[in-house]
This record gives structure tokens, sequence and C-alpha cells, in this order.
């Protein structure tokens, strides 16, 4: 049976079921952060919060001779009192910060085997984004052979292999390569907290895509550090299905609440605009002063958007999802925009047909995936004869004129011309856009319609006919090239 079975899906992002063995997980999920020396919200807690899985950090408790001693002997579920499957990182990250116990990749992979670990993390080397790229190539050669060893030494146990390349895409293309052809249970993106700290999220796109293009689809990818709500509809839409947080913890220590478009300063807060069970039984002033609950809030809301980003991948509608959360930060609405980069890689995962209409919500949704499939269907039209296009909102016109011409299409942005015969079909006929519509729409639903007329150019005959709304758009001019073109009231 697959360890990793996909039970939904929507744009790149899927519903899947994680087998370990420590049962089940639903996927896309977030792992919260144990941290053995803090535990103040205990393991087998976070399950109230709709934690499935754990992540915990192997070389924390390594580098404490007695934790080190207590833990291998327990193993990690009993030590932390907890039947949920867990993951150990290797701690890469904290190795680099403390510097004080050495250990190599086997010792920390044999440890991982002995404390129980569900799914074992190599040592990689985060590369820091911007680095020279002597540096990010030297590095990554270091973690490609340690993935290799680490593949050798763990066998039974679920393994992740560790991408990396720093911010050069094709160092990320290469390493994802190099580490699907050793081949591993889960796939992690590593190397970016620096990028989710400075919000630098166009870049993070451009990671991630750099990474999946490479990766195999039927496999879960963990992104390593990612704890922000806010984030989490991108990163699932870009087909990310695991995530770990520490945030929820250190956020609430520097006094922050979360909420899922951003983070506000609990000093700064004169409502609680939440309701989860700490926000609807304690007051602003008890949360000021009261690192725990803060946490535990940070916790609610973090779980609570997952299962948000889980319900739009469900019903086909995590472009919206994701249009609104973007829309709450600048920042994001750039990650967004980068997205639509890749529309061409999204649209050969996405489905055809959606349940949920397609709702206009602003200039990225002109650029959406579903909106270049259509782009790239418009061969399917085999037009002759004498063909009308109507980019007019006036309907009584269009009936007294369609009857002289073999075919009748309108216009509707963002996707351009349509048979009228399909104007109750999917995609056109099943979306939403608002009664002003923005230019970014007008233009794209023009270059569909030139794309018509090229594609059926010297075999039909072209009337076009615009309204007021469209006066004035440059492409108009171009129409004229293969169209006779006429405006109307
Ligand atoms: N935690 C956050 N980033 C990383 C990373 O790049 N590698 C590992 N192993 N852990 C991380
Ligand atoms: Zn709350």
């Amino acid at each position: 049976m697959p360890e990793f079975e996909i039970l939904h899906k929507d744009l790149m992002g899927r519903i899947g079921k994680l087998r370990t063995a420590h049962g089940n997980v639903e996927t896309p999920t977030i792992m919260p952060v144990i941290n053995p020396n803090l535990m103040s919200i205990k393991a087998e807690e976070m399950k109230k919060y709709g934690a499935e899985m754990l992540i915990a950090n192997a070389y924390i408790i390594y580098r404490k001779v007695n934790l080190r001693e207590e833990v291998v002997k327990e193993g990690i579920h009993s030590f932390l009192e907890c039947k949920m499957p867990i993951m150990t990182d290797s701690g890469s990250y904290q190795l680099s910060e403390y510097k004080d116990v050495e250990v190599s990749n086997k010792e920390i992979l044999e440890f991982q085997q002995r404390i129980g670990s569900d799914v074992c993390v190599p040592l990689d080397i985060p590369t820091a984004p911007n680095v020279k790229r002597e540096r990010a190539k030297d590095d990554l050669e270091v973690t490609v052979s340690r993935m290799r060893e680490a593949r050798s030494i763990i066998q039974n146990e679920m393994l992740a292999g560790v991408v990396q390349g720093s911010t050069f895409l094709d160092l990320r293309g290469e390493s994802a390569k190099r580490v699907a052809e050793i081949g591993f249970d889960v796939y992690a993106i590593g190397g970016v907290v620096p990028l989710l700290e400075s919000y630098k999220f166009d870049t993070l796109v451009d990671i991630i895509m750099a990474s999946k293009m490479n990766l195999p689809l039927n496999a879960p990818v963990h992104l390593f550090g990612a704890g922000h709500p806010m984030l989490f509809p991108l990163a699932v839409a870009l087909g990310c299905d695991l995530f770990d947080s520490a945030a929820y913890a250190i956020y609430a220590k520097g006094k922050r609440y979360i909420t899922s478009d951003g983070t506000r300063k609990v000093d700064d807060l004169h409502y609680l605009p939440c309701s989860c069970p700490v926000c609807s039984s304690y007051s602003v002033n008890e949360l000021k002063e009261s690192e725990d609950l803060l946490a535990s809030h940070n916790l609610w809301v973090t779980f609570e958007e997952m299962r948000m980003v889980k319900q739009n991948i469900a019903e086909g509608s995590l472009w919206e999802l994701c249009e609104r959360r973007c829309r709450a930060y600048p920042a994001l609405l750039n990650g967004l925009k980068q997205v639509t980069k890749y529309a061409w890689v999204i649209e050969k995962y996405d489905a055809s047909t959606k349940k949920h209409p397609f709702f206009y919500l602003g200039a990225t949704s002109a650029h959406r995936p579903e909106v270049l499939k259509y782009f790239y269907r418009l061969n399917r039209f085999k037009l002759s004869g004498n063909v009308l296009i109507t980019a007019t909102v006036g309907s009584k016109e269009k009936e007294v004129e369609s009857g002289n011409y073999d075919h009748v299409f309108s216009v509707k942005p963002p996707f351009g011309p349509y048979p009228v015969e399909l104007a109750e079909s999917y995609p056109v006929g099943q979306s939403e856009i608002p009664a002003e519509i923005d230019n970014e729409a007008k233009t794209v639903a023009l270059q569909n319609v030139l794309k018509l007329l090229e594609l059926n150019k010297g075999k039909a005959k072209f009337v076009f006919l615009y309204d007021s709304s469209w006066e004035g758009h440059p492409l108009i001019e171009e129409i004229e090239k293969y169209a006779e073109v006429g405006r109307r009231k």
C-alpha cells in the first residue's frame, strides 16, 4: 500500500493520507514543534487543537546527555507521553547555532532511529538566501551526499529528503531532482526561514515551484519552518503538504497574537477578534498577561486556518481563498502574483471542471490557471463561414444579428470568446465577475479573442462588435487586422 494517498486535489494542493507507524495523518497538516525543555503545552494536548502529528528536534535532545539517555531508554513517544506520529528534525539549524556538541549525519540518524521517530531527517546544510553561488553549490554537494548516506542507514523508518540550493532556482531544481533519484518517503524544502522572516514570499514561491517541478507528485512535501497560517493557502496551493510550527510559541513569547491574515502585538489589541476557546473565555487583559493563553490562541487559529484550506480544496475554491488571504498584506500579494507566473505549470495538474464557480476577485484572477487552460483550449473551436463575436452587454441586438451567422460568440472577461451555446458551461458560464471589470481582465479576454481569430484565419470571416465598456482598448486595433470591427452603443 502506498504511504501517501491523494484524496482530493485543487490547483497543486491536495488532501492526502500519510501512513506512518503510529497511524494515518490527513494532510495538509501542521506539526507543532514540541520542545522537551519547555513543554508548556503537552504533546498529547495538541490533539485538541487538531494536531495529527508532531515534530521534535532530535539534536536538542541529543546534546543533553541525561536527556539523550532517557529518551533512548523510553523512546520518544513514551517520553513525550504521546501516541501520535512524531517526525524528528536532525537539528541542522540548531547545530549551526550552538556548535557546542558535534554530531555526524550518521550519529543523529541512528539516534532518531533508536528513539523511534516516525519520520527521520538527515543532517542537511541549510544554506542562507543570496549567498555566493559557489557556497550554495558546495553546501548542496554535502547535503546530497548526506542524503545518500542517510538512505543507506535508514531503511525501515520513513525518511525525509531535504532540498536546499539557497535562492538559485537551478540549484533548487537540481537538488530536488537528485534527492528524488535517491528516493525518500517525504521531501522537505529547507533553508527558507530567512525568507519567511523577511516576508520574501515571491522568492519563496519560486523556490517551492523549482523544487516541486522536480519532485515526485505522489510524495508528501514538507515546507520547513513555515508555521504562520497566513501562508498556508499559498503554500498548499503549490503542493506543500506538511508544515511545522514553533511560531505559535515564538510569537506568544514575543507577545504576538496570530490571525489568519497577519500578526498583531497583543498590547495593541482593544478587542479579541476571534472566537476560539481562549478568546471566548478570557479578556484582552488576561491575554496580555499570559504567554500560555496567547500560545493556546495561536494554536487554535493555526489549525482553524488549515481546516479552512482543506475545505477549500475539497470544494475547489482554493484560489479564491488565496486571493482573499493574499490581499491582507502586500508581500503576500507579491507571492500570489508570482504564483500566476507558474499558471502554465499549475494548469497541467488542475481539474478541467470544478464544482465551485470561478469568482473574479481582482487582477490576479485574470491570470489564474483556469483562464490559461481556457486559452490553451481555444484551438478546439474549428470555425468556418461567418462568425460574430460580440463584446456587448445588450443581448437584443445579438439576437437580431445572430440569424445571419454560422457561429455566434460572446466575450466574457477574463476568459474571452465563448460560443453562446456554452453560456451555461464551466468555466465561462460558472464564473462570476464584478459589474465593472478591470483592465487586466479585459486585456486577457481580448488576447483570447485575437488567439481565436489567428487560429481560424482564412477559414472564417469575422465580425467583432464591442460596446462603450471596451472603448479605447489598444487590442481592438489588433483585432481590426483580422475582423470587421463595429462599435455599438
Ligand atoms: N528547520 C528550518 N529550516 C530547516 C532546514 O533547512 N533543514 C532542517 N533540517 N531543519 C530546518
Ligand atoms: Zn482566539
